[in-house]
């Protein structure tokens, strides 16, 4: 078989069994999700003590818990007698106390081993040494974010500092407010492809004048296929006819308080690596969070994000939040066409970045230096 050879201006993608081979996810999920900081949950979520999510980072199964004082705690979910799953729904009310329903062992909301059946007649079990398995857990956004490494990344820098660098102004960010925003709506998709072709995707613009009519008549420069990511610091402007971030470009809500007349009636994407895009427009948040559970299948879960009052209100948001859900769906789509020919002979050697998505690049770079040795350097390029 021949390839055909690929132009210096053109730089080659990951090759096919990047996105395919069980190998490779299981060092992803290793070397980035068991390494780095993975955004879990809304905090809002578990508005109340005891309420507690399940949320799967890399292969560990973690329980993120309101304690009675009002912070938030996460423990990998495996009881520490002889390793049971503590719980098992994702989502629920922790009563009092958390107790693994095989010998009964029982902890507190702070992973405290407090009771067990017979343990009296076992002096030497040590109740702290034996408590739940303390995950690191840091709030930004509004959300939990934790990290299963033993010595974390600072947060800062790997995940704050992203938003930063992109919005090119550490205040930015702070503007839109998102740790109070109200839920208004959550979609969940169940997407057959590979984690890193949705990034891909987000990433780059290239196909909106393709698959997103209505995303391209909101933000007429979409429609050159430069992503409002490809530079720092741009917010891609609305049309001059469009009132609002919505699917038929009428008004929207009112501009976030803090949000100024500089991003006013701008789109601005972020994407902190590895499984968060954030999108800001003057009313609302969109905010992606991927929860990879295999090589070809990734949920994502997708909030909109607005001012309470908007919420409390009962507005009706469906104008709003379409504009997105349709870009979702047909940026979902387009990765699950993309998904099977991962492993056809044609992509051996993977496909080609044209220049306008050359960020692309810069993250296979990324994933490849995390990767380590065996995967870095010449393994996709020729
Ligand atoms: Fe949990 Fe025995 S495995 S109490
Ligand atoms: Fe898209």
């Amino acid at each position: 078989m021949t390839t055909t050879p690929i132009t210096p201006s053109l730089i080659a993608t990951l090759p096919g069994r990047y996105y395919t081979d069980p190998d490779v996810f299981r060092q992803e999920q290793e070397h980035v999700f068991e390494s780095l900081w993975f955004c879990a949950v809304r905090s809002s979520d578990l508005g109340r003590p005891g309420a507690f999510r399940t949320v799967r980072v890399g292969r560990e199964s973690v329980i993120i818990t309101r304690t009675r004082k009002g912070d938030l705690r996460a423990f990998l979910n495996v009881c520490r007698h002889r390793g049971a799953r503590l719980c098992t729904e994702e989502s629920g009310e922790i009563r009092r106390t958390l107790q693994c329903p095989y010998h009964a062992w029982t902890y507190d909301l702070d992973g405290r081993l407090i009771a067990a059946p017979n343990l009296i007649k076992m002096p030497d079990v040590d109740r702290v040494a034996y408590g739940l398995i303390k995950v690191e857990l840091r709030e930004w956004l509004g959300y939990a974010w934790v990290c299963l490494a033993d010595e974390p990344p600072s947060f800062e820098d790997t995940v704050v500092h992203a938003a930063v660098e992109r919005l090119g102004d550490a205040a930015a960010i702070e503007h839109y407010g998102t740790d109070n925003l109200a839920l208004g709506k959550r979609i969940t998709y169940d997407v057959r492809a590979n984690w890193k072709l949705i990034v891909e995707n987000f990433m780059e613009c290239y196909h909106c004048a393709t698959i997103h009519p209505e995303l391209t008549e909101v933000l007429p420069e979409f429609a050159d296929g430069y992503a409002a990511q490809y530079y720092v610091g741009h917010g891609a402007e609305f049309g001059a006819a469009v009132k609002g971030f919505t699917v038929d470009g009428s008004e929207g809500f009112g501009r976030l308080p803090a949000v100024g007349d500089d991003q006013d009636r701008r789109y601005y994407a972020i994407t902190v690596k590895p499984a968060v895009f954030v999108n800001l427009v003057p009313d609302h948040v969109i905010l992606h969070r991927m929860f990879p559970l295999a090589e070809d299948r990734t949920v994502v879960e997708c909030d909109w994000l607005y001012a309470p009052e908007v919420v409390e209100s009962g507005a009706d948001l469906s104008k709003s939040v379409e504009l997105f859900h349709r870009v979702n769906v047909q940026d979902f789509a387009a990765c699950e066409r993309t998904q099977p020919a991962m492993s056809s002979r044609a992509y051996r050697d993977g496909g080609v970045l044209v220049p306008n998505e050359h960020h692309i690049g810069i993250f296979h770079e990324w994933l490849l230096e995390r990767l380590g040795g065996e995967h870095a350097g010449p393994v996709h390029r020729r």
